[in-house]
């Protein structure tokens, strides 16, 4: 039987890791085989996803001449993810359809919380302003060395935004806040060695999502 949108609700599918971990190119692949499942999917991204928070989303990442004090990227953060949840997550999830979004509240907790030593429990009480009673189903996190992740990165040449000019360091905490989260939710959570290539990676989400797939409700 084919899954129609009306028949079942919608998830909530998110992909998490650090800079060059491959979190773009397996939402490229994704998205098309969960759409020959016959589901309805909306790719799309953090900061941003609406063009209200992709104009956040660009405040937030542009390197300017001002810095940008930690608490204010934290709340950048979660005005685009309000912005983003109420007008194109929580509609689509409401009409059946699923959602695969390249970040969400973990990046918050791995960035700001492990990356720039904000305090966990205010960030966690930001996202019950932002969106309460909505978490992800399933939390694709992608992981590998910040060394590898950063040279993919760098490799790419297309300059980087303002997180790209952070010292390894930084990413060393944001990849250790990452696995913390992931062993504390191990239900929500599959971490996948993002060190492999491409295909070897995208075998490894199929496999979580399968799970996913074989228990949503008719
Ligand atoms: P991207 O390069 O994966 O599109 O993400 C943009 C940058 O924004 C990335 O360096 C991680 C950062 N970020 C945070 O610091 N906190 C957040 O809550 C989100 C969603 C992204």
């Amino acid at each position: 039987m084919t899954r129609t949108s009306q028949a079942r609700r919608g998830r909530f599918i998110t992909l998490e890791g650090i800079e060059g971990s491959g979190k773009s190119t397996l939402a490229r692949a994704l998205a098309p085989w969960l759409r020959a499942e016959g589901l309805i999917v909306h790719a799309t991204r953090e900061p941003g996803g609406t063009p209200l928070a992709e104009s956040i989303r660009a405040l937030v990442l542009s390197r300017g001449e001002e810095p940008v004090p930690p608490a204010a990227e934290l709340l950048l953060m979660f005005a685009a993810r309000a912005v983003h949840v109420e007008n194109l997550i929580r509609p689509a999830l409401a009409r059946g359809e699923w959602v695969l979004c390249d970040r969400f509240t973990d990046a918050s907790l791995a960035y700001q919380g492990g990356g720039r030593g904000l305090d966990a429990a205010q960030i966690r009480s930001l996202s019950a302003v932002a969106h309460p009673g909505l978490a992800p189903d399933l939390t694709l996190l992608l992981d590998l060395t910040p060394a590898q992740g950063l040279a993919r990165a760098r490799g790419r040449g297309e300059g980087g935004d303002r997180f790209e000019d952070e010292a390894l360091a930084f990413f060393e905490r944001v990849r250790r806040r990452y696995l913390d989260l992931a062993r504390a939710e191990p239900g929500r959570f599959a971490v996948l060695d993002a060190s492999v290539s491409p295909d070897l990676v995208q075998q490894q989400a199929a496999e979580a999502l399968r799970a996913l797939l074989g228990a949503a409700p008719a």
